[in-house]
């Protein structure tokens, strides 16, 4: 493996190109946590096939659970809410993956034996104590490092049912306690900052749990009433927006060019990003929408946009631009005006310190960016920018978003960058640098 990727040149025009990005990755970890605690056999198609969700395959595996993974369809063979094969010393790595960590946390809590949970070097310093104390008032055991990986986990048969308000706007967290409350007997009730719906979704149209869902103004209401048996299901899984989203920037920053992505989860709880690059002034499009087991599918149509605008953001779309911002920042950077955006703490607490990230780049890049008091960014464009520096993107803990990120801004903005960790983006998407190239994208 080499040690960097270099781009030292724009990408030429790519007009009428029609592609499409592998499988969404909350869809595809959901898929395989909840098959495997279904009552047989699950069967899904198209499922994302990266080191994130081989970490959550490989781990159920450990549990007793069968897999199939074969090209076009993944069959895991689940045997019930109460199923797993408890060993003692067992230990379970989530690798880089914190919606694996979190929510294989919440599936363990009937586990007999003590079990260890482990991650890489960037998911020990994430924050896991979101998840711990909920997890503890139903009645779980969680020995921990300070709110830190490793967790100890040692489950109980006698879980009782807990209200749970969720006010980080995560849906991992709403998501973990959805979980543990399938094996909890009672209801659980959950009062949660709107965040990613899809284990809602999962849940009501998939999995036929006894779910109450309600949209209020601030909070979503969400009870499920728990040990109910899981019957198996079948799941064609959709194309992730937040990989749709490089290439939907990529192409609004290039001259001349056209891109139609297939097939995209646009579920409205996902695509802050084009909700805001709307505003800004792009004309994005989404055709063909069609509804799918309660998530919205659709084909998303982008051109090249020359005059963008600045844009000042309250936060009310943030969590449904979580993992994009980074996208958005790298567009802010190139409008006329000021951009402004709030409350982005939690940007910080993803894969790498995202927040902190984007910053350091965008003053590489000589664009002045300058924090803000409500924990947020702001944003001075620049229309024309000349790039004619080095760029070396390197000890970022191979933050996948970070690779690709770096690999769009030197793309569309020009220089000469090297990006270590050249692997890292195969964590969410393994034909990233492939699907580049495909464009044209000349990448040494
Ligand atoms: C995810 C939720 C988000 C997101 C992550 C995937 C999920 O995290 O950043 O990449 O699948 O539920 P939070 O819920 O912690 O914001």
């Amino acid at each position: 493996m080499p040690k960097f990727i270099s781009i030292q040149k724009k990408i030429e025009q790519f007009k009428k190109k029609t592609i499409s990005v592998p499988g969404d990755k909350s869809l595809s970890i959901r898929f395989v946590l909840l098959s495997s605690i279904s009552k047989g056999k699950c069967t899904a198609y198209n499922l994302l096939k990266s080191d994130d969700v081989l970490s959550a395959i490989k781990n159920i595996k450990k549990l007793g659970i069968k897999v199939i993974l074969k090209k076009s369809r993944c069959e895991i063979y689940g045997k019930g809410l109460f199923g797993y094969k408890y060993k003692r010393n067992l230990i379970l790595d989530a690798g880089n993956s914190g919606t694996t960590a979190r929510l294989l946390c919440s599936a363990l809590i009937d586990a007999h034996y003590p079990i260890k949970i482990v991650g890489d070097k960037s998911l020990i310093k994430r924050d896991m104590s979101r998840i711990i104390k909920p997890l503890e008032s139903f009645g779980v055991k969680l020995k921990n490092n300070n709110g830190k990986l490793p967790i100890f986990i040692k489950g109980t048969k006698f879980t009782t049912p807990i209200k749970y308000i969720e006010n980080l706007g995560s849906a991992q967290c709403k998501s973990a306690v959805m979980i543990a409350a399938l094996k909890t007997f009672g209801t659980t009730k959950i009062k949660s900052l709107p965040s990613r719906n899809h284990t809602e979704l999962m849940f009501k149209n998939v999995l036929k749990v006894p779910i109450k869902l309600k949209y209020q103004k601030k909070y979503d209401l969400i009870e499920v009433e728990g040990k109910n048996e899981i019957k198996p299901f079948n799941y064609k899984i959709p194309g992730d927006i937040s990989s749709a989203a490089f290439f939907i920037v990529l192409t609004l920053l290039s001259k001349n060019s056209k891109l139609t992505l297939k097939d995209i989860n646009i579920n409205p709880s996902r695509i802050g990003i084009i909700k805001i690059l709307n505003i800004m002034g792009a004309k994005i499009k989404l055709l063909n929408k069609k509804n799918y087991k309660g998530e919205m599918i659709g084909d998303i149509h982008v051109e090249s946009t020359k005059n963008l605008k600045a844009i000042k953001l309250n936060s009310s779309l943030n969590s449904s631009v979580i993992d994009e911002f980074l996208l958005v920042f790298l567009v802010a950077s190139r409008c006329e005006g000021v951009s402004s955006f709030e409350k982005l703490s939690e940007l910080n607490q993803k894969e790498s310190k995202r927040l902190d990230w984007g910053i350091k780049i965008l003053k590489m890049m000589d664009i002045k960016v300058m924090k803000t008091k409500n924990q947020g960014i702001k944003i001075w464009g620049n229309k024309n920018p000349s790039p004619q520096k080095n760029y070396k993107i390197k000890n970022y803990l191979k933050d996948h978003r970070i690779f690709m990120l770096s690999a769009i801004a030197a793309l569309s903005f020009g220089g000469n960058w090297r990006i270590y960790n050249p692997d890292s983006f195969k964590t969410s998407f393994p034909n990233f640098v492939k699907t580049l190239r495909s464009l044209g994208a000349k990448i040494k």
